[in-house]
C-alpha cells in the first residue's frame, strides 16, 4: 500500500502556523483572545498533569482540557488499549450486529450506579444531556424541563434550553419549553411541578459555573418531589462524574439519591476519543425503545464505536487499579485545606469551596481602603476582571494553567487531572500565594495589567 500521508512530517512542516490557521479558518476570537492575554504558547508535548514547551519548560495543568483529561495526558494503559483496538481490525460499526465492547463498557459503568440498568453511548457531553432530555420527555409524555439558575449542560439546542446563562442563550430562541429554578429552592421546584407538565429536573450536583454545590438534602428532597409528581431527576455528571469530586459520582455524596438518568462524558475515554454515556432506568429505555420499529428512534452514527469503548474500559480499569477516586478525595482535601488557610491572610480571597478535585476560589471586596478603591474600579468596568488578573500571572510567571469559572465571575475553578500529586499541590499553593502577595501589595505588574483589562472592557462595551 503506498501512502503519501505522513502526520509527523506535516506537523513538522506546518505546526508553526497554528495560530494563523485558527485565525484564518476557525473561530477567529480564540487566537485573538489568546494573544491578548499572553496565553499564545506553543506546547510541544504533554504527559500526566504537565505540558512542555520547546525549551522543555514544564507547565502544570489545573484545567485538564475542561475536565476530559481525568487521568492526565497519555496514560500508558489507555494508550495501549487504543493501539490494541486498532491492531485488532475489528468489524466495528457494521450497525447490524452486536459488538462486545459496548456491552462490556455498559456493564462496567453500571456497576457504579447499581440502581440503573441501561446505557446509551454518544460522543459528547451535550449529546448525553440531549439524550436524557428526550428520554425524560418521551417516558413521561410531558414537554417541560426544569433546570437550575447558572446551570451549564452543553450548547446544542436542547441543552441550551436548560442553560442558566443568558449570554449563551440570547439570539438562539425559540428553545424548548423550560423554567429555571434556583439551585436548592424546593418551594420553587414544588410550584413548577404542580403545573403538571414537567418531565424532569436536570441538575449538576456541583455546578461547573462558580463551583456551587447543591445544599445538603436538596437532591434527595428534589427527587422525592419529582417522583411524587411523576417527573424525573436527571443528574448531569458530565464534569463531576468519574471521581472528580472524590466519589465516583457527585450525587453519591448524599445517601438515598438515585437519579433516573445520569449523564457522563468528558473523562470517560481518558481524553482521547469523544464519548458520552446516558445511564437510565430500565423502564425509561423500554418506553423509548418499545418495539422493533423504534430500534433506531434515538441513535448516533458514531455511538458505541470501538475506540471510545476500548478507551472507556481502560479508563475504568485504571480508576480501580490506581484508586483514582480515593486519590482525588485525598489530594483534593489537601489542596482545598491549604488554599482555605490563605483566606485568613488575604482580604481579596473570599472563599474556597468544592469537593475532591473540583475547587472554586472566589475573590471578594477587600476591607482596606487602598485595595477597595482598585477593586471597585475593576468591578465597575466588568465583573470577573480580578480573577482574570490572577489567572494570567499564574500562567505567565508560574507556568500553571487555570481558568476563570465563567463569564462575569470572580471565581477561579481548579479541575486538574486526578493524578496530580502532593508536589503539584505545593507548586500551585506557592504560586498562588506569590500572586496574592503581589495583588495585596497594591502595586506592581498585576494592577498595571488590571488597568489594561479595564481599558479593554470599557472599549469592548
Ligand atoms: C455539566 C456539563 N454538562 C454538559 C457539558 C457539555 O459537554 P460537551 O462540551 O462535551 O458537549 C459540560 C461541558 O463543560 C458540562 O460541564
Amino acid at each position: 500500500m503506498s501512502t503519501e500521508f505522513d502526520l509527523g512530517a506535516l506537523l513538522a512542516e506546518r505546526g508553526a502556523e497554528r495560530y494563523d490557521l485558527h485565525a484564518r479558518y476557525l473561530n477567529p476570537q480564540l487566537p485573538r483572545m489568546l494573544h491578548t492575554i499572553g496565553f499564545d504558547k506553543v506546547y510541544e508535548r504533554a504527559e500526566g498533569a504537565h505540558f512542555y514547551d520547546a525549551e522543555g519548560n514544564d507547565y502544570l495543568d489545573m484545567l485538564a482540557g475542561f475536565g476530559v483529561m481525568g487521568l492526565g495526558r497519555h496514560h500508558p494503559v489507555v494508550r495501549k488499549a487504543l493501539h490494541d483496538v486498532l491492531d485488532l481490525d475489528l468489524a466495528d460499526l457494521t450497525r447490524f450486529d452486536c459488538q462486545p465492547l459496548p456491552g462490556l463498557l455498559a456493564e462496567r459503568l453500571l456497576a457504579h450506579s447499581p440502581h440503573l440498568d441501561r446505557v446509551f453511548f454518544g460522543s459528547s457531553g451535550t449529546e448525553a444531556v440531549e439524550t436524557a432530555l428526550k428520554f425524560a420527555r418521551y417516558a413521561t409524555g410531558r414537554p417541560r424541563i426544569l433546570y437550575c439558575d447558572h446551570a451549564f449542560h452543553g450548547l446544542t439546542t436542547g441543552s441550551l434550553s436548560v442553560n442558566g446563562e443568558r449570554g449563551f442563550r440570547d439570539g438562539f430562541a425559540p428553545l424548548l419549553p423550560d423554567t429555571a429554578v434556583p439551585l436548592g429552592d424546593l418551594d420553587a421546584l414544588k410550584r413548577e411541578l404542580k403545573k403538571g407538565d414537567v418531565a424532569a429536573l436536570v441538575v449538576e450536583p456541583i455546578q461547573g459555573k462558580g463551583v456551587h454545590e447543591a445544599p445538603p438534602g436538596y437532591l434527595r428532597a428534589a427527587q422525592e418531589l419529582l417522583h411524587q409528581h411523576k417527573a424525573l431527576l436527571i443528574a448531569d455528571e458530565v464534569q463531576t462524574g468519574l471521581g472528580r469530586t472524590g466519589d465516583f459520582y457527585a450525587y453519591q455524596h448524599e445517601d438515598g439519591v438515585e437519579p433516573d438518568l445520569v449523564c457522563v462524558a468528558k473523562a470517560l475515554s481518558g481524553g482521547y476519543v469523544p464519548v458520552s454515556a446516558t445511564l437510565g432506568k430500565d423502564w425509561i429505555f423500554k418506553k423509548v425503545y418499545s418495539s422493533m420499529d423504534r430500534v433506531l428512534v434515538h441513535s448516533a452514527s458514531f455511538g458505541s464505536n470501538a475506540q471510545a469503548m476500548a478507551a472507556g474500559l481502560a479508563v475504568l480499569s485504571v480508576m480501580e487499579d490506581e484508586q483514582i477516586v480515593a486519590r482525588a478525595r485525598t489530594v483534593g482535601e489537601l489542596l482545598k485545606s491549604r488554599l482555605a488557610a490563605l483566606t485568613a491572610t488575604y482580604e481579596l480571597l473570599a472563599d474556597v469551596r468544592g469537593r475532591g478535585l473540583m475547587i472554586g476560589i472566589e475573590f471578594g471586596r477587600p476591607d482596606s481602603l487602598k485595595l477597595r478603591g482598585r477593586w471597585t474600579m475593576l468591578q465597575a468596568a466588568r465583573k470577573g476582571l480580578f480573577a482574570q488578573m490572577v489567572v494570567v500571572p499564574l500562567l505567565q510567571r508560574h507556568r500553571i494553567l487555570t481558568q476563570v469559572s465563567g463569564d462575569h465571575l470572580e471565581v477561579i475553578k481548579l479541575i486538574p487531572p486526578l493524578v496530580i500529586d502532593e508536589a503539584d499541590v505545593e507548586r500551585f499553593v506557592e504560586a498562588f500565594t506569590a500572586v496574592m502577595d503581589d495583588a495585596h501589595s497594591g502595586g506592581g505588574l498585576m494592577w498595571d495589567f488590571g488597568r489594561t483589562l479595564i481599558k479593554q472592557a470599557v472599549a469592548g462595551r
